[in-house]
């Protein structure tokens, strides 16, 4: 029998200080995630120095009880793999300098994850079954890409927003409509009791790209809510939802028409949307298969950077101690 594989993941791109301990790159062990959320919301959004500085306080702490809660010491880890981009880059540093330190002093391999990689990697942890080739529709509060899967560590990136990532959308509607951040959260749960009934507009490029553009749908809820501040908001969310999620939907058919593929993974925090995920999961009476994290996996946390981790690791990736944090590490670089 082969050795089991432990790889302890550090998640700190944007305001979440976590730590995981996965086995094998599917069985979590245990997955510590701190969120800043309460110390960011009063000021609508993401402090960048406020962040980095929760990290440092915060990472010594999470990583011990990660250690603590899978009863396993670190003189058994095999690896250890923290995001190195894309993110803010003075909360990124924290997670990759506690990672450096972690590996030199013990004497630990250190293994980079990009973040995207990782959102990738979550439904790896849900189905056991999953395996590339697949297509990924990833949507965050900093990306939107379609991406081709075509091996654990081999990615082409379809196609991308132009302008505002998706969850910037969604937080971006939530403050305007008076609902404070994080926004998706709060949209998703108010669409529902209202009707997709107000038309709004959709950003059409040519036929050949697969790219994305979320500024124009943003400014057109924005200008909307200001013209008429009695607007139902429930419907103007409902409508903001429905209207996104058809782009979203008409790329990734699109996608599959490129590639021949149909299966589908959805990641990143917004693939917690329930709209989303329902509308996404009709596509299976077609013969699509559908894949979605699980919803505590779809956020950020660092049971998908310890499983991204470990595909690294197997295929044979090291880094040394001149890793460094990139803001705006791709994947297919
Ligand atoms: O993946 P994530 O935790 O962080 C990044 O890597 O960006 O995504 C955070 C984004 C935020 O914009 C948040 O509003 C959005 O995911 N989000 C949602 C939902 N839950 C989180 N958006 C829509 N519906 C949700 N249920």
């Amino acid at each position: 029998m082969e050795k089991d594989i432990l790889t302890l993941g550090i998640e700190s791109s944007c305001d979440e200080t976590s730590v995981a301990i996965v086995k094998n790159g599917r069985e979590v062990l245990s997955n510590v995630i701190d969120t800043q959320i309460p110390i960011h919301e009063k000021y609508g959004g993401v402090v960048p120095e406020i962040a980095s500085r929760n990290h440092i306080e915060a990472i010594s702490r999470v990583t011990k009880k990660a250690l603590k809660d899978a009863n396993i010491k670190l003189e058994q880890i095999d690896a250890i793999t923290p995001t190195y981009g894309p993110g803010l880059v003075g909360a990124l540093l924290v997670g990759v300098s506690y990672a450096k330190a972690l590996s030199f002093a013990n004497n630990i391999p250190l293994v980079g994850v990009n973040h995207i990689q990782g959102h990738i990697a979550a439904n790896y942890i849900t189905y056991k079954e999953l395996r590339p080739p697949f297509i990924c529709i990833m949507m965050s509060g900093g990306n939107t890409q379609i991406i081709y899967v075509k091996e654990y560590t081999k990615f082409e990136v379809l196609g991308k927003t132009r302008d505002d990532a998706i969850g910037e959308a969604f937080d971006k509607v939530a403050r305007v409509v008076g609902l404070g951040y994080p926004g998706g959260p709060k949209v998703d749960s108010l669409a529902k009791q209202g009707e997709p009934n107000i038309d709004l507009p959709k950003t059409h490029f040519d036929q050949d790209t697969l790219d994305f553009s979320f500024s124009g749908i943003k400014t057109a809820v924005i200008n909307l809510h200001h013209k008429n501040p009695e607007i139902d908001k429930a419907n103007l969310c409902a409508s903001f939802q429905k209207t996104v999620t058809e782009t979203l939907m008409g790329n990734v058919i699109k996608a599959m028409q490129k590639t021949n593929i149909k299966t589908i993974a959805l990641a990143g925090g917004v693939s917690a949307n329930s709209y989303i995920r329902n509308e996404f999961m009709k596509l299976e009476k077609k013969g699509i298969k559908i894949y979605m994290p699980d919803l505590k996996l779809c956020t950020d946390n660092a049971a998908m950077i310890a499983s991204a981790g470990y595909y690294n690791y197997i295929k044979g990736k090291r880094d040394n101690m001149s890793l460094n944090a990139i803001p705006n590490l791709k994947l297919d670089q």
